[in-house]
């Protein structure tokens, strides 16, 4: 398996434009089941769970090809309803095929997809939704399967937890529903509008995407589309941590700064300085950072994927600090590998408590999920000597060209092949 080897100590500046999001491009490639019809998707970045769910489309038997950043799906005619283990299993997001398919199909056999390192992951919002829709569930032999007679009914449906992936499941699901839905306490990520201006174009009656209500009125009928994926906000605010962190002064282009002004009200509060000019962000590390607690929330509170890379900042900054997590139950899994690295911390429940450490020495380290590789990239920026980084298939599935860009800002970083 390939392998990163940071030697780190290296201020980073320079420019880089900020991918497409992987988490608005996913539900997005999904969306394209809704239709017969020809859909071009444009600044897809170019990522491992981007060709998982190329692979899946052309299963189900819609035939998807992608170059460079744009994804084509041609028309299409017959829909194949099971999507097997070794698919599903590869990437969670696969479960958004279900929405599709029981409008479309009025069935789908979806493997369950199991847990994940992060967590367990459960999809039992997504599955009260379409009961609520109409459709009969059955757990067989590790797979889910719905069903229903006709199509899927409008229905009220309120969400116990403002689920990003039941809210994207349930808007796939009820476009093409007979009557009203209304999803009451509904994710309100950046992803989940673009997810809706993508179904619009489509020809959905949807109102209040972005909010705790989103309504959509059933058609009968999708056409294709074609649409350019807003900017990954994660991305975003990874990189302008890794400035901060190695003391530098990084300049991104293609950004929506709105769309995660959260972490950078927490940045500048910490001291940091940032500019902001339309798609631009100039962040420039100009003092030591003060210590600043986070505590992670729904959108526009304080992202989870950005947990990580936060505490990892926090590792070096003089003074205490504490991360909260709340969204998953055990997405601590980058703690015991910071502490390999230097960093003084100490998990109690759902905290984390941070001493801020001088510097940090690089060792070996493992990734164990996609944020938490992006952690230990940071940290090994800063540490003294070499930092080896293992199982960077993780990082594969959501950062694209990581190193090249690391490299292009300054950083001694490279890939070994494994
Ligand atoms: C999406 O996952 C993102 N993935 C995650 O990003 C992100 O961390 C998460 O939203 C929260 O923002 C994609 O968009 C592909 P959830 P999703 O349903 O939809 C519990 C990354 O690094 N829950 O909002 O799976 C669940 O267990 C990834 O890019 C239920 O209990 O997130 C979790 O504790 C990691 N039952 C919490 O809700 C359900 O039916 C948040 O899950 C659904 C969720």
């Amino acid at each position: 398996m390939d392998k990163i080897i940071i030697k780190g100590g290296n201020k980073l500046s320079g420019t880089i434009k900020v991918s497409g999001s992987k988490n608005s491009s996913l539900p997005i490639l999904f969306a394209t089941l809704l239709t017969d019809d020809e859909c071009k998707i444009k600044n897809v970045p170019v990522l491992a769970d981007i060709k998982t769910t190329v692979d899946f489309l052309n299963f189900i038997g819609k035939k998807t090809t992608r170059k460079a950043n744009i994804v084509n799906c041609e028309k299409s005619s017959k829909l194949n309803h099971i999507a097997p283990y070794d698919l599903v299993r590869k990437m969670r997001a696969s479960v958004l095929v279900m929405g599709p398919l029981i409008a479309r199909l009025g069935k789908v056999n979806v493997s369950l997809p199991g847990g994940c390192s992060i967590g367990a992951r459960p999809i039992d919002i997504h599955l009260d939704a379409f009961k609520k829709m109409g459709a009969k569930i059955e757990l067989k032999e590790g797979y889910i399967n719905v069903t229903i007679d006709g199509r899927l009914k409008g229905a009220d449906i309120e969400f116990r937890f403002a689920s990003v992936g039941a809210t994207e499941n349930v808007l796939l699901a009820s476009v093409l529903a007979k009557g009203t839905t209304r999803i009451i306490n509904a994710a309100k990520e950046p992803e989940i509008q673009d997810l809706a201006d993508v179904l619009i174009k489509m020809g959905a009656k949807i109102s209040g995407a972005g909010t705790k209500i989103i309504t959509v009125e059933g058609v009968e009928k999708l056409h294709g589309f074609t649409h350019n994926v807003i900017a990954d906000r994660i991305e975003a605010a990874t990189y302008m941590i890794a400035a901060l962190m190695t003391k530098g002064e990084i300049i991104l282009t293609g950004v929506i700064p709105e769309h995660l002004q959260i972490v950078i009200d927490k940045l500048i509060e910490a001291g940091s300085d940032i500019k902001i000019n339309n798609d631009t962000i100039i962040v420039k590390w100009k003092k030591d950072l003060k210590p600043i607690n986070i505590r992670t929330e729904i959108y526009p509170g304080f992202p989870t994927d950005i947990q990580a890379q936060w505490m990892a900042l926090m590792c070096l900054v003089k003074g205490n600090s504490i991360v909260e997590e709340t969204v998953f139950e055990n997405r601590f899994l980058h703690v015991c590998e910071l502490q390999r690295l230097g960093a003084n911390l100490k998990i109690e429940g759902n905290l984390v408590y941070i001493q801020g450490v001088k510097e940090l020495s690089g060792a070996p380290v493992m990734v164990s999920d996609l944020r938490a590789g992006a952690a230990l990239v940071l940290a090994g920026l800063c540490a003294k000597g070499k930092t080896e980084i293992s199982r960077i298939y993780h990082l594969d599935r959501g950062y694209e060209a990581l190193e090249k860009k690391f490299r292009k800002l300054g950083a001694n970083i490279k890939r070994i092949k494994g």
